[in-house]
């Protein structure tokens, strides 16, 4: 009999301090910085954001979601043997956010580890953890992606400032005799770096170099839209699936724009695209498992849907995942 790995809860958190654009653009403008609503909103579909109290860590954001994913998934803590958090805004540089969000869940024992891709890093941590589930090593895995970008973003850079918020998603990632993941596809190339970054590091008790987000939006952008289509055909093909057979998208929220073009590349209608960065803004790993989640509660997305889940982030970093849900 074949093990196949298929989610059977989501779950999701946003810190409660909501930021709308024109509430940031006020807080810019204090700083001598010039945006609006209008142009973030045309720019990128962003009407909101949300940001973390002092305090409040990513392994906090986690375990709220993490909470409401078992709960959906009618599973406590005590039955999880596996936990993947991807986050590029871990609460410390060592050890990992897993480890951190494991003593809170009031467990200890099974492997708990960050995975760090960036924006792909849901995409990256839910591979990694079907694989596992698929071979045995695990039964009943969290699968987390969360964030706090608000603490790595540059308030004086309106080329970025404007587009990150704070959050976190996760489902319970179960064995089973039916598929759940069916196919993915994950790529990196390196030698893109310089165009998303957090370029500081700690040297003897010091940060070095700055550690605040610095991206070429417009590279970004670029690469993205065409990484995106190869991904998901990549994945469909590995699945032996078309098109028609995507019920949902659920692409990494960034720009709405890159959604977009993204869904008219796969001919698919933009009804069949779960969009929820209008609200979130891009919150880094966290924005699929956000918008899974979201999408599962609306009712939009349900058991039986086929949904094909793509990241594509700092690195350069890219992937998909389809599902049946
Ligand atoms: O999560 C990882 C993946 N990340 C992404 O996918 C991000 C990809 N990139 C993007 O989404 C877009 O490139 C951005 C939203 C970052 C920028 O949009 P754009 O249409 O590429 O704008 P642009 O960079 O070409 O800038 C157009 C203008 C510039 O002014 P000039 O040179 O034309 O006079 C910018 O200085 O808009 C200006 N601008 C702003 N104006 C008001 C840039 N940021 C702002 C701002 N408010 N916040």
């Amino acid at each position: 009999m074949t093990l196949y790995s298929r989610i059977t809860g989501t779950g999701s958190y946003l810190p409660p301090r909501r930021v709308s654009n024109d509430e940031l653009a006020q807080e810019l403008a204090g700083r001598g910085i010039e945006t609006s609503n209008e142009w973030i909103v045309e720019r990128t579909g962003i009407h909101a954001r949300h940001f973390v109290a002092d305090g409040v860590n990513s392994s906090d954001l986690a375990l709220e979601a993490c909470r409401h994913a078992l709960e959906a998934a009618g599973r406590s803590a005590a039955e999880v043997d596996l936990i993947i958090v991807a986050t590029s805004t871990p609460d410390m540089v060592f050890p990992s956010s897993a480890a951190i969000l494991q003593n809170k869940l009031g467990i200890a024992g099974c492997p708990a580890f960050d995975v760090q891709a960036v924006c792909s890093g849901f995409v990256y941590a839910l591979t990694v953890a079907d694989a596992m589930v698929r071979t045995g090593a695990a039964k009943c895995a969290l699968v987390v992606g969360a964030e706090v970008f608000s603490r790595i973003l540059d308030f004086n850079d309106r080329t970025t400032c404007v587009l990150f918020g704070d959050g976190a998603g996760a489902v319970v990632l179960e064995a089973s005799d039916t598929p759940g993941i069916l196919a993915s596809d994950l790529h990196a190339d390196g030698s893109h770096v310089g165009i998303l970054c957090v370029p500081g590091h700690v040297s003897g008790g010091q940060v070095l170099g700055t550690p605040l987000l610095h991206m070429d939006g417009q590279a970004v952008f670029k690469l993205a839209v065409r990484v995106l289509e190869e991904a998901a055909r990549a994945t469909l093909a590995k699945a032996g699936k078309t098109e028609a057979d995507i019920d949902w998208l659920i692409p990494h929220q960034a720009n709405i724009r890159i959604m977009q073009g993204t869904a008219k590349k796969l001919k698919l209608g933009l009804d069949k695209v779960v969009v929820t960065v209008h609200e979130h803004g891009n919150t880094s790993a966290a924005s699929i498992p956000l918008a899974l989640d979201a999408a599962v509660r609306g009712g939009q997305v349900r058991t039986g849907d086929t949904v094909m889940l793509e990241g594509v982030g700092g690195g350069f970093t890219w992937g998909a995942v389809l599902l049946n849900l």
